[in-house]
């Protein structure tokens, strides 16, 4: 099967991408997730406060030295010799990017605009192909709104893109009033790509121990619905490329991603929980299944089940909403008490 894919303008081998996570960690980490036959590989992200802590610390240090002990001075590093925030992170894409034949996005997590541009601009000299902007941001402030919010979040997007010749993709959150909506303004601003969705790490409560416990769970299959919804809805409103993230198991949920509209699927859980030598069993379980549907190529079927253009697309949600009801109501007798 030809799987060629194109992703943010960039020719990729295949549709599956090795999403952001804790599998490139290092170089040869990088080229073990290549040697399976993914497409691209997104490296995990680099973010802009932890960055500075680490400068932050640096400072700190210097100061503590300086002030304690003349003599001392020498052993902690001057500001202008402390390490540039970042560095491990530019250097092991400049390594792995050097190392691998596949393209590597660098994924990039920052708070204020002016961090956003000056790191982007880094990544992209040390070898990306391309930046995927995670604009993770939980407003826990509740007196902001959620204009203001997309508001900064868009003007995030312009100034990476304003800031840096490469693709950006922007990794969007599913929690909006109309994320489609959000997803074609982010586009407007300079989009490339759009990342759905972002899938939240909130911490969970130990009710033994009484605490409050941060904790990374891995996803479940279901979790690929409401991106797929998305996709499938906006495949036909936008050119702009469509990166899905989340749930992804087994071949089949990338047949079904692909279906909806994808142009590439990514994965981490899948990998994590199997090692990265599974992105393999999955390409060769799409293939497979493929042969079995007699589709000579993955254009051939990608978009397939895409909302079709013209549609009535609240009608078309509504009549899936009520005929899930339906369905529902079959399966698991009435619903009203
Ligand atoms: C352990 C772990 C670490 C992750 N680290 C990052 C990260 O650094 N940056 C990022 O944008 N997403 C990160 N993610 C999110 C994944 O890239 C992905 O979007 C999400 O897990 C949903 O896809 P999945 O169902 O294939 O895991 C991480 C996920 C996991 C499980």
């Amino acid at each position: 099967m030809d799987t060629t894919t194109q992703y943010l303008g960039l020719s990729l081998r295949h549709p599956l991408v090795a999403s952001a996570g804790p599998l490139t960690q290092s170089v040869e980490a990088v080229r073990a997730l290549a040697d399976t036959g993914v497409g691209a590989i997104v490296l995990h992200s680099m973010f802009a406060e932890r960055l500075r802590r680490e400068a932050e610390r640096d400072q700190e240090l210097t100061d503590v030295g300086a002030d304690s002990f003349p003599e001392a001075s020498g052993y902690f590093p001057s500001v202008a010799d402390a390490v540039e925030p970042g560095t491990a992170y530019l250097s092991l894409l400049e390594r792995s990017a050097a190392a691998v034949d596949v393209p590597l996005i660098a994924s990039l997590n920052a708070a204020g605009v002016g961090n956003w541009v000056s790191y982007a601009r880094r990544l992209a000299d040390a070898g990306a192909s391309a930046i995927e902007c995670n604009v993770y941001f939980v407003p826990g402030d509740v007196t902001l709104s959620g204009a203001d919010v997309e508001a900064r979040q868009l003007e995030i997007v312009a100034a990476v893109t304003e800031a840096v010749s490469l693709p950006v993709a922007v990794k969007l959150s599913p929690f909006l009033s109309s994320p489609g909506n959000f997803a074609l303004r982010v586009v407007d601003a300079g989009a490339s790509g759009l990342v759905l969705f972002n899938r939240f790490l909130q911490p969970s409560m130990d009710v033994e121990r009484l605490a409050v416990v941060p904790g990374v769970t891995l996803s479940s299959p279901a979790e690929a619905q409401v991106p797929r919804t998305w996709i499938a809805t906006l495949r036909n409103h936008t050119s702009a490329s469509l990166a899905a993230t989340s749930g992804v198991a087994e071949a089949s949920d990338v047949a079904a991603y692909l279906l909806a509209g994808a142009d590439v699927v990514m994965t981490t859980s899948s990998l994590v929980r199997n090692g990265a030598g599974y992105a393999r069993t999955l390409i060769d379980g799409l293939s497979d299944w493929a042969a079995a549907k007699g589709f000579a190529s993955v254009d051939d079927f990608r978009g397939l089940l895409a909302v079709p253009s013209g549609a009535d697309d609240n009608a078309l949600a509504r009549s899936g909403y009520l005929a899930a009801l339906e369905k529902a109501q079959q399966t698991y007798g009435s619903l009203r008490a």
